[in-house]
């Protein structure tokens, strides 16, 4: 029995896309105030209102009583990178300036297979502290800090993408890879990690300008000789980045397209950014079903550009949420979706509760393919939750009482005001990983 627990709270999930519509038009919405979610052996086996009674075999399994508490799916995060946690909140640069100036610097200690571990356990750790349960992940060029990450989110059983970066050019000294060694590489990463417990593999090319043809075409060959894995990259991030793409691929047709010609396209495809892309590159993401990670917070920390997502929902592309730390400033989803609000906001469009919690849950979780897994409150789901308070401090405390004319308008304030300093806990496969300290709860 000691894989049982039961959760109390108020659930709220969602059953499909609420769309950009007014709050109070949205489908799809699930809120079950006072309910239990009863959970073994990793999954969610049944949800009940609390009044009901127990079936007899769960009476006296131990409870987790958070009435008056929100519990949601664990955010799932579709594009954050583990050793930039090292380099968030670095000061003044653009893209390629920062990359070059901080980010890679900070990489490079990664080849010390004590950093990559030291790195994953703290970044793992800090994702959980963040309510999030689930990521698609870069390391570096190093297999060791892939291998990092499998393990010990496979000591949790957390469901996480990755792959070892390819890149081998434009980069300095000890973060080139070469296509032979980088192929082996890959391939050993997946036989022994993809599919493993919760883990999948990910072909990870770092963007385009820092892998050579030979490198994309040995990553399109991967990509459809092991149908089952991933692959994520970023693409039209910057314009100062399209412009480099432009010169070093003349005979494509646009940054999308050279991933696109060599096979790299796919239902399982995770592309960061994607803010400089024109209609035909959207119709691509659209009939090929790859999805775009939009990092809101390090599209404006970056100053990268404003994410047209109503004009990729209306054209029919998929998008997720990321945060993109260390590009982006906080691994939080909740301010990920504050700054979203605001980006959509400066392009004449409202981005709801429903949407914003939806996307950064069940539409990861369908974009996936992992729907029946996980960003659900479901039986058969594995256990996989977050438990938030609705205020924290006077401001968000005062605005939370006030805050009571719908439903929408107080998660609208909670989504808004809050941040981790809500979570009470975060649980994986059915146990905590992470618990707020007595003193703030
Ligand atoms: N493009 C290539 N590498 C990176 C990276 O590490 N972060 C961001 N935001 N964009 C990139
Ligand atoms: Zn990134």
């Amino acid at each position: 029995m000691i894989d049982r627990r039961i959760l109390r709270g108020d659930l709220l999930d969602f059953t499909e896309d609420p769309g950009f519509v007014a709050p109070h038009e949205a489908q799809g919405v699930r809120y079950r105030p006072d309910h239990l979610i009863l959970m073994d052996a990793g999954r969610i086996v049944s949800v009940q209102p609390a009044q009901d009674a127990l079936p007899d075999s769960w009476q006296n399994v131990a409870q987790s009583d958070h009435r008056g508490r929100l519990i949601l799916p664990g955010f799932i995060d579709t594009h954050v990178h583990c050793p930039q946690l090292d380099v968030i909140a670095s000061f003044g640069a653009e893209l390629l300036d920062w990359l070059n100036t901080y980010t890679f610097p900070a990489e490079r200690r990664y080849v010390d297979p004590a950093v990559s571990y030291d790195g994953a356990q703290r970044f793992l750790a800090a994702l959980w502290a963040h309510g999030t349960t689930s990521a698609v992940v870069f390391p570096t060029v190093h297999k060791v800090s892939a291998e990092a990450l499998f393990e010990t989110a496979a000591r949790q059983h957390m469901r996480l993408i990755t792959g070892k970066v390819l890149m081998d050019r434009h980069a300095p000294d000890g973060l080139r890879d070469d296509v032979d060694q980088a192929e082996k590489d890959c391939v050993d990463l997946i036989d022994r990690w993809h599919g493993q417990d919760r883990q999948a593999f990910a072909v990870t090319v770092r963007f385009a300008p820092t892998s050579t043809p030979e490198q994309l075409r040995m990553a399109g060959r991967l990509c459809q000789t092991y149908a089952g894995t991933y692959m994520q990259t970023h693409v039209a991030e910057n314009r100062a980045e399209v412009q480099w793409v432009a010169d070093l691929f003349p005979t494509a047709r646009s940054y999308l397209d050279v991933y696109d010609r060599d096979g790299l396209i796919g239902p399982r495809a995770v592309l960061a950014h994607g803010i400089w892309l024109d209609e035909c590159d959207r119709a691509v993401l659209r009939d090929s079903g790859a999805q775009i990670a939009h990092s809101p917070s390090s599209n404006l920390f970056l100053g990268s550009g404003l994410f047209d997502w109503a004009t990729a929902q209306k054209e029919g592309v998929k998008v997720s949420l990321a945060s993109d730390v260390g590009g982006g400033t906080s691994l939080s989803m909740l301010r990920n979706i504050g700054d979203a609000y605001k980006i959509q906001a400066l392009q004449g469009t409202r981005l709801t509760a429903w949407k914003a919690l939806y996307t950064a849950t069940l539409g990861a979780a369908n974009h996936l393919g992992l729907s029946h897994e996980i960003g659900r409150i479901e039986p058969g789901c594995m256990a996989d939750l977050a438990v938030w308070q609705w205020a924290v401090g006077p401001v968000a405390t005062h605005r939370d009482t006030l805050a009571q004319r719908s439903l929408h308008e107080r998660l609208f304030a909670w989504m808004t005001l809050g941040d981790e300093r809500n979570l009470i806990s975060t649980w994986i496969a059915g146990r905590p990983v992470y618990e707020a300290p007595l003193a703030e709860v």
